[in-house]
C-alpha cells in the first residue's frame, strides 16, 4: 500500500514557537503548512498516555517529579507553558485527524515501562485512528516496544529510531516489520543511507534547525526530517513535495 510521507515534521509537536508537546503547537504547525507531526507519548501514573518528553516534569511544566508517578489529577493541572494543559494522547490523536496531519507516535516509555507504555500506545493508536485517511506512524528508540506494537497493532506502520543505527538495523528493522530508518542527523553515516536506499528504506533524520543542513541531508538522500524551526521551514518557503512509499 501506497503512504505519502511529508518532507517536513514539526518535532515535539511544535518545538520553538509553542510550548513542546502541546496542542497549540500542534495547531501551529498545521497553520503554518506542516503536513507531518511528531510527539512523545509516556503514561501517567494512572496509565493514561499523555505527550511529554522527559521523565520528569521539571523542564516542560509546572510540576515536580516524575511523569510516571504523578496521577492524572496533578498531571493536568499543571501549565505545560502558556497556560498549556498536557494533552492526552487522545486529545492529540484527535487534533490530527480535524486537521489531516500525519502523526508520528514516539512511544516514549518511562524505564522499566517499556512494554506496558507500548501496549497502551499501540492499541490505541489503532483504535483512534481507525479509518482515518491518513494513518500514523508509530516509532521509539525501545525495540521492546516496537516488537509490542509489531504483535498488537501489525497495521500501524512502524518507523525504527536509533541515535546511531548499529550494524544489524537493517535485521532489526525487518525483525520489527518497520518501514522506515530515524536517527540523528549529525551522526548519519553515508554507508548507512546507501544501504537503506538501495533498500527503498526511508530514512528520516532528527533534529534539523539550520536550512543548510536541511539541503544537505535532502541531497545525500534522506527522505524527511524532523524541525523545532516551525518559523523556519513553514509556508512558502517549505518544500513540501510528498514522497509515497510503500509499507
Ligand atoms: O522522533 C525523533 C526525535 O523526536 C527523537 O528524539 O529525544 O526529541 O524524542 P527526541
Ligand atoms: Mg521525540
Amino acid at each position: 500500500m501506497l503512504f505519502p510521507l511529508p518532507r517536513w515534521f514539526a518535532h515535539r509537536g511544535g518545538g520553538s514557537l509553542a510550548p513542546e508537546n502541546t496542542l497549540a503547537g500542534i495547531r501551529l504547525a498545521a497553520r503554518l503548512g506542516y503536513r507531518a507531526v511528531e510527539f512523545d507519548v509516556m503514561l501517567s501514573a494512572d496509565g493514561t498516555p499523555v505527550l511529554i518528553h522527559d521523565e520528569t516534569l521539571e523542564r516542560t511544566t509546572s510540576g515536580v517529579g516524575k511523569v510516571c508517578d504523578t496521577p492524572d489529577a496533578i498531571l493536568f493541572a499543571l501549565d505545560a507553558g502558556d497556560g498549556e494543559r498536557i494533552p492526552r494522547f487522545a486529545e492529540a490523536a484527535t487534533l490530527c485527524r480535524e486537521l489531516g496531519l500525519l502523526a508520528n507516535v514516539e512511544i516514549k516509555p518511562a524505564t522499566g515501562h517499556e512494554v506496558l507504555t507500548a501496549e497502551v500506545v499501540a492499541r490505541l493508536t489503532a483504535d483512534l485512528w481507525r479509518g482515518a485517511e491518513v494513518q500514523p506512524l508509530i516509532s521509539s528508540f525501545s525495540l521492546a516496544a516496537l516488537e509490542v506494537a509489531r504483535d498488537l497493532a501489525p497495521e500501524v506502520r512502524r518507523g525504527v529510531l536509533f541515535e546511531v543505527p548499529p550494524a544489524d538495523w537493517l535485521a532489526e528493522l525487518r525483525r520489527l516489520q518497520a518501514v522506515s530508518l530515524h536517527c540523528d542527523a549529525d551522526l548519519l553515516d553515508d554507508e548507512v543511507l546507501a544501504t537503506a536506499r538501495a533498500h527503498d528504506i526511508p530514512v528520516l533524520c532528527y533534529t534539523v534547525n539550520t536550512d543548510k543542513q536541511a539541503k544537505m541531508l535532502f541531497a545525500r538522500g534522506v527522505s524527511a526530517l524532523f524541525t523545532d524551526r516551525l518559523d523556519l521551514f513553514g509556508g512558502e518557503t517549505n518544500p513540501y513535495d510528498c514522497l509515497h512509499l510503500v509499507g
